[in-house]
């Protein structure tokens, strides 16, 4: 199995197109310490001939031109994209299906909840229905987007996307409106959980044992955005669970048996992202990797 982080920014990316954070700044001035990232997005294959999308960001068209594996290879249209997969309705999880609209058949796969959301926004029909099959993941149930990979979707601690909130939303409820993923083939075991709320006994039972975790690092801490300057949201109101504190992800999956664990979908106003900083290398002192984007995992 061999995954290729197409983008490692949550949403907006880095630097965000409004962003003078000193994060967004750095990257701008070409400080070769703090990178440019694009937003959420993974590729998983087991052949290198058929790919697995799991999310369709915003900056899909540049990620893919980006990625040589994903280009066309044969006759006049063709993609090497069998699937895609996309964990919650997130506007940086599901804007990039709005690009893969040009009449090329492939499977979409989303739990109900998020189905219901792309089919009450019509604008999602541009996908047409009859080329592109829209399936409904069962939670809990394994199923086969490619040959041999075999994909189990749990409901995670969320909430709905930012775009469907209509007054406070329900907090940290495991509902299905965000799933995270194990991906098994070839004898390897991958969690891909790009957003979480809280990393309850449940989460932590569903990592275990796997050979890589690729997890939610949108904020260091619950405050990052506020200490930034940039807003008032905290960690916990988006649905993130912060990396540092005694119930963060660093803390909370320490004693979960796993081979490799990396941070994904980090805000640009999370100091890990430069290099340089105090955050940066803790985060690597307790064993954690940072995702950048085109990093390829082979677990
Ligand atoms: C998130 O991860 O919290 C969302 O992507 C926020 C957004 O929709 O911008
Ligand atoms: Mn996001
Ligand atoms: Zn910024």
């Amino acid at each position: 199995m061999k995954l290729h982080v197409l983008g490692s920014g949550a949403g907006g990316g880095v630097p965000q197109w409004n962003c003078r954070c000193p994060i967004c700044e750095r990257v701008r001035a070409g400080d070769p310490r703090v990178r440019a990232r694009t937003q959420s997005s993974i590729a998983v294959t087991l052949d290198g001939a058929r790919f697995l999308l799991v999310n369709a960001s915003p900056d899909i068209r540049q990620q893919m031109a980006l990625m040589g594996e994903l280009h066309p290879r044969r006759g006049l249209r063709h993609t090497p994209l069998a699937a895609v997969l996309v964990t919650n309705a997130d506007v940086d999880h599901v804007a990039g299906l709005l690009s893969l609209r040009e009449a090329e058949p492939f499977v979409l796969y989303a739990s109900a909840e998020t189905r219901r959301a792309l089919t009450a926004n019509k604008v999602f029909d541009v996908v047409s229905p009859r080329l592109v099959t829209r399936r409904t993941i069962t939670l809990d149930a394994p199923f086969e987007p490619l040959p041999g990979l075999l994909v189990t979707a749990f409901a995670v601690p969320g909430k709905v996307a930012l775009w469907q909130e209509e007054s406070e939303p329900v907090l940290g409820a495991a509902t299905g409106a965000t799933v995270g993923l194990i991906l098994g083939g070839a004898g390897r075991r991958v969690a891909y959980v790009p957003g979480c709320a809280a990393v309850t006994d449940e989460v932590r039972e569903r990592l275990s044992g796997s050979d890589v975790l690729l997890f939610d690092g949108t904020v260091y801490a619950d405050d990052d955005m506020i200490r930034a300057g940039v807003g008032t949201k905290t960690g916990r109101r988006m649905g993130h669970v912060p990396m540092a504190g005694t119930e963060g992800s660093m803390a909370r999956l320490a004693d979960v048996a796993l081979k490799r664990r990396i941070f994904i979908h980090i805000n640009n106003t999370n100091p890990v992202l430069a290099e340089d900083s105090p955050e940066h290398h803790e985060v690597h002192a307790a064993g954690w990797e940072v995702a950048h984007d085109l990093m390829e995992v082979i677990p």
